[in-house]
């Protein structure tokens, strides 16, 4: 009687919800609940039988005891790692110290077996060996612990954005303008009959997938004040390190009336925010980062949360790094782009936090960034109103400027890096019909997700990874 009623009355429970309202559970007249989820392991004790079940919704997954007498026992001890179950019965304290509570099943359902070859084991596999399967890599503790990561952060950057009043920004993935000026873009063509990759074929022009969200986000600043996009972003760059991706999710705030320090200060917020969430609303999932991915990443994260970010021109950096007894493979030169061996010695080791470098010199800059003609030393005259975040065993995190509201400036700074204004004429109209000083930023997402889990390569911090001579899944 009382199955049937709550098979009925009570809907699935998340494992993850057992845990974080364990004492509802525990009163009797909430007791009985409905879980479904795969099986890691089964421990036959002739009386009793322990199944750890999973359910994607936290990390440890909850323990389920099976009586020898529940007629289903023996199908039970069959169980096998990987088979899907739907398990009846009674939440209680657990006499075990690993879990505070437990299943006392009254029935277990199989839902689907496990064939033999099922390449997941109850051993830790390489994250190598794991990327050839990233269908099934999210049935590890790893991969689930970073997919919910990413949810809980994508959730913090829009409660962030959202309570400080920016406006959300679908700007468009298909594009005919190269923001960053790089030619590092996807060609976009439709398939045959008819099409090639040389015709200008169904939009009449060339075009590509976005690299950057960000002139379309300033057209919307440019009206609306402060907006924010948050969408793919793709890049034909051929780097095959553990920080590139051809396809990445980008964050790009932009805001009007604001300038570069503006920009400076909402990143360091934004970057503070997302990290407190995750120490206050993921603590399971940090606590395994810390024990089995990277040690002291809890602490590191309790400090990024806690203490302000430091600031450094270019220019001094550069005069730090040279004046470091570090040995560089490259090295550090004004005028030159900082090597992510000088950004990880200035945040890990000078620093020992987060550091924004702001202020480089504008001929290793792109087009939109705002001259400081108006320094008054020479070298400055040279830079432009740049940052960019590094952060300890990443790098560069965020890149972002003030804008060249002015015209005739960017007029000119187009003409000088030979970029064909007819293109961008929608954008220099922004500075024709009521120009504002505005500046943003955008904060890569995957290496946020890898500087907050401590995940080594930015390809397992993402569900499918894009990357030279992949596209598998
Ligand atoms: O510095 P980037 O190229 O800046 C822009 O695209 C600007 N339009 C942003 C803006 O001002 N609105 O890229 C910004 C960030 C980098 O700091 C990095 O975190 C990330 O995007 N990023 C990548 N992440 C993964 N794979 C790649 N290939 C990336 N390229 C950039």
């Amino acid at each position: 009687e009382e199955q049937k009623r709550s098979r009925a009355g009570h809907p699935r429970v998340r494992v993850q919800r057992l845990y974080a309202e364990a004492a509802h559970y525990l009163e009797p007249a909430n007791a009985y609940v409905h879980i479904k989820g795969w099986v890691r392991t089964v421990r036959d004790q002739k009386q009793f039988a322990f199944v750890q079940v999973n359910d994607g919704s936290n990390v440890s997954g909850v323990q389920v005891v099976v009586d020898g007498s529940l007629p289903s026992f023996h199908e039970v001890t069959q169980l096998t790692t990987g088979c899907s179950v739907a398990v009846l019965g009674y939440v209680r304290e657990s006499p075990g110290k690993e879990q505070p509570i437990e299943i006392h099943a009254t029935s277990v359902e199989l839902i689907g077996s496990v064939s033999s070859e099922y390449p997941l084991q109850k051993k830790r596999h390489s994250f190598e060996f794991l990327r050839g399967i990233a269908h099934l890599r999210p049935r590890t503790n790893s991969f689930a612990a970073v997919a919910r990561i990413r949810s809980a952060l994508a959730s913090a950057t829009h409660t962030f954005f959202q309570s400080m009043g920016f406006i959300y920004l679908h700007s468009p993935i298909i594009t005919s303008s190269d923001c960053e000026g790089a030619g590092e873009m996807f060609r976009v063509t439709t398939l045959p009959p008819g099409a090639g990759d040389d015709q200008a074929d169904f939009f009449g022009q060339r075009v590509s997938l976005t690299v950057s969200g960000q002139l379309s986000a300033e057209a919307y600043a440019c009206a609306l004040g402060d907006v924010y996009t948050f969408g793919p972003t793709f890049r034909a760059e051929n780097s095959n390190t553990k920080r590139h991706l051809a396809e990445f999710w980008m964050i790009e705030p932009e805001m009007a009336f604001a300038s570069r320090d503006d920009a400076m200060d909402n990143a360091e917020a934004y970057v503070k925010y997302g990290v407190s969430f995750l120490l206050d609303k993921q603590w399971e999932d940090l606590q395994f980062f810390d024990r089995f991915i990277e040690k002291g990443i809890v602490q590191k994260l309790e400090m990024t949360r806690d203490l302000p970010f430091a600031r450094v021109t270019y220019t001094d950096a550069i005069e730090i790094l040279f004046k470091s007894k570090e040995k560089f493979e490259f090295r550090p030169e004004w005028g030159a782009d900082l090597q992510t061996e000088h950004e990880r010695y200035l945040a890990e080791k000078h620093f020992q936090r987060p550091v924004f470098v702001y202020n480089y010199p504008a001929k290793i800059k792109a087009f939109y960034m705002r001259s400081n003609d108006s320094e008054s030393n020479a070298e400055g005259r040279r830079t432009v109103a740049a940052f960019d975040l590094l952060v300890p065993g990443i790098g560069e995190l965020i890149g972002g400027s003030q804008r060249e509201e002015r015209y005739e400036m960017l007029l000119s700074r187009m003409q000088e890096l030979n970029l064909n204004p007819d293109q961008y004429w929608w954008y220099l109209d922004l500075r024709r019909y009521g120009t504002v000083p505005h500046a943003g930023y955008g904060l890569g997402f995957e290496r946020f997700v890898q500087y907050c889990t401590g995940m080594d390569n930015i390809r397992d911090v993402i569900p499918f990874p894009r990357y030279p001579g992949h596209c598998d899944f």
